[in-house]
């Protein structure tokens, strides 16, 4: 039995890009009033934040169902999604965790107003990546028509205060979207600014393409772009989560950076695939069994130190100048630790706390800094995704489930149990499709096919 989506939208836009079809002829094809969307649903808060938490599982609050379509902002665009992907706020905002994203969507209501309002429903429809084919344009939108085949940058701003104009993730009102808004990427259909789209890269299937835009702009402003770590040649990168969503990119910025990874994972299986990548030093963190907190529920500075010894061993004595986190609690007096007099610990993320303690001491003695990163800005996603239309960069997606899967794809990411990126089709009806420049694909399909599993 087939799992894809075979709605009477799904068929026609179908039929629509099978053909090629012009930009009018794509306009004219009839919006639903309701489509199929993974959605969370605010009155299941309380159930699942009465589990325990080893119960807590995302697939328990995900619906696969029909959600009213909301009309159409000037500045925004309708688009026929063909897949999304997985990321990390989704399985945070499935287990509710740290607060129900619904808080999120209540806020941006309240702030934005007008058409603001629209987000603020009893149901959330996730999800923070996107590709697809655009099907309706606002009044305000010029750049982009319908037929064009587009990637969504998650970056959702106001941009209404000065704060914002030299650097997007300053503003204000700064959101991820499909995360802090609604009607997000895993849905046939998804609702986003003008100022979001970049161009589909034409080489990559619609499922390869939309595992990237969410992890690749912001590994790319942690370690490339002058707001984050500023990479520069020569530099020893300590990246943790290496063949994950965000280390799966850490990896090929450093590389192609003239930097030198060190990779940790946690299976010999992660450790081939970044060998693969083109890594030297991997470090397998379950192998070493690592222990950073002790019974007593503080941090065993021998440990660290045991780190330290085992990353010297690898670069001939040198220190990381970089530290790539977002493990968080666990890690992140270890990455201290580790760095080198004078260098930085870059920062987006706690996946296993966001209490984090370190030893000051190591921090400022040895004048070390901390950096805070989030997201990426509009031309920082777009400088990110240009690379990848290059061949530059490349997907890390091993595998792409149904829509109707997606609360297995999200489980997955919970339990550390996939690589790379998990694709989730959306409309496109298998995997595979979408490719229209064979010729660059070619020249990289070992790269872009590396992390499949
Ligand atoms: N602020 C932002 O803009 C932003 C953007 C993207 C993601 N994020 C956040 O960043 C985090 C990672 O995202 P992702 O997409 O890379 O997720 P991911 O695909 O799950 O990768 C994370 C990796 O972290 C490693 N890891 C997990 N637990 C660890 C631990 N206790 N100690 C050391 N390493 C551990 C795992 O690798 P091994 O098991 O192989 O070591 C895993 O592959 C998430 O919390 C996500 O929400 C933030």
């Amino acid at each position: 039995m087939s799992t894809a989506i075979s709605t009477d939208l799904a068929r026609q836009v179908l039929q629509a890009v099978e053909a090629g079809a012009a930009s009018e002829d794509v306009a004219a094809i009839p919006v639903p009033e309701a489509y199929r969307a993974v959605a969370l649903h605010a009155d299941d808060a309380e159930r699942i934040a009465a589990l325990p938490k080893g119960e807590k599982r995302p697939s328990l609050a995900m619906h696969v169902e029909d959600v009213p379509t909301p009309e159409l902002a000037p500045d925004e665009v309708l688009i026929a999604v063909m897949a999304s992907s997985m990321n990390y706020n989704t399985v945070w905002s499935a287990i509710f965790e740290p607060v129900p994203t619904f808080a999120f969507l209540r806020r941006y209501a309240k702030v934005r107003g007008g058409w603001g309002k629209r987000h603020d429903q009893p149901f959330h429809v996730v999800g923070s990546d996107a590709c697809g084919v655009v099907l309706r344009t606002g009044s305000n939108v010029s750049r982009w028509k319908p037929g064009d085949r587009v990637l969504v940058h998650p970056n959702d701003v106001a941009l209404e205060d000065p704060q914002g104009h030299d650097d997007a993730i300053q503003d204000p009102d700064q959101r991820v979207w499909g995360f802090e808004s609604n009607y997000g990427g895993l849905g046939e259909l998804c609702v986003a600014k003008g100022y979001q789209l970049m161009p589909k890269p034409e080489h990559l299937t619609w499922e390869e393409a939309a595992s990237m835009p969410l992890v690749n702009c912001t590994a790319y402003r942690m370690l490339v772009s002058p707001n984050g770590a500023q990479m520069r040649q020569g530099d020893v990168v300590l990246i943790w989560g290496a063949s994950g969503g965000l280390g799966g990119f850490a990896l090929q910025y450093v590389l192609n950076g003239g930097g030198y990874p060190v990779c940790v994972v946690s299976s010999p299986e992660k450790a081939e695939k970044c060998r693969a990548a083109g890594a030297e030093w991997v470090i397998d963190r379950a192998a070493e069994g690592f222990r950073f907190w002790g019974e007593d529920g503080r941090q065993d500075a021998k440990e660290q130190l045991r780190l330290g010894k085992a990353i010297r061993g690898l670069t001939g004595g040198r220190d990381p100048d970089i530290v790539f986190e977002h493990p968080g609690r666990d890690t992140f007096g270890a990455s201290v630790f580790v760095t080198r007099r004078g260098g930085k610990v870059v920062t987006c993320a706690s996946t296993t706390g966001f209490q984090h303690e370190f030893d000051n001491r190591y921090l400022w003695m040895f004048t070390k800094s901390i950096v805070g990163s989030h997201l990426a800005n509009y031309a920082e996603g777009w400088a990110a995704n240009e690379l990848c239309r290059a061949g530059r960069t490349h997907p890390i997606l091993s595998k792409a489930y149904p829509m109707a899967e997606a609360g297995q794809a999200a489980d997955d990411v919970h339990a550390n149990a996939h690589l790379g990126k998990v694709g989730v089709l959306c409309m496109a009806p298998e995997a595979g499709q979408g490719v229209l420049d064979g010729a660059l694909r070619e020249q990289h399909v070992d790269a872009i096919t590396r992390y499949r599993v």
